[in-house]
């Protein structure tokens, strides 16, 4: 059983989200999703339309997704690759080279897939907010 990791918010779920969340489960066997919670994004000053609980829940409906687990820190990613036996961290190529996950090299494989084109939560909004 391969298992997979990957990081993110997921807010206004779209084909972009889904697309990544179908190449990252087809890494591997079973998907663990790491859902930065609402205290995380605001230290990032990032603000979600959908809570935690509902982001959660939409991503639980996902064929793709098999668990779904709190995000709450950047230094929380090599005890979660201990803690849950993950075999690969599956990002998008936005977060190529970034230190934050190269340091996970040590401790599993790093795979970052290309974004789909042409869509972004962010973009969502400002385009609906015109
Ligand atoms: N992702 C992707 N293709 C897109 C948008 C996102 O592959 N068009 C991937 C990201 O690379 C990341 C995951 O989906 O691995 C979750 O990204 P997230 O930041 O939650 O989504 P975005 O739509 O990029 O959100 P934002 O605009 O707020 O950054």
């Amino acid at each position: 059983m391969r298992r997979i990791l990957t990081y993110g918010t997921f807010d206004l779920l779209h084909w972009g989200h889904i697309r990544l969340l179908k190449r990252a489960r087809a890494q591997g066997d079973y998907l663990i999703v790491a859902l930065s919670t609402e205290e995380f994004n605001a230290g990032k000053g990032k603000r979600t339309y959908h809570d935690y609980e509902t982001r959660k829940k939409m991503l639980e409906a996902v064929r793709y997704v098999d668990l779904v687990i709190p995000e709450e820190r950047w230094d929380q990613k090599v005890s979660d690759v201990k803690r849950y036996e993950i075999d690969a961290v599956v990002m998008g190529a936005d977060w190529t080279g970034d230190e934050r996950f190269e340091i996970l090299r040590e401790h599993c494989e790093l795979i970052f897939l290309e974004r789909t084109e042409g869509i972004s939560t962010t973009k969502i909004k400002e385009e609906l907010g015109r």
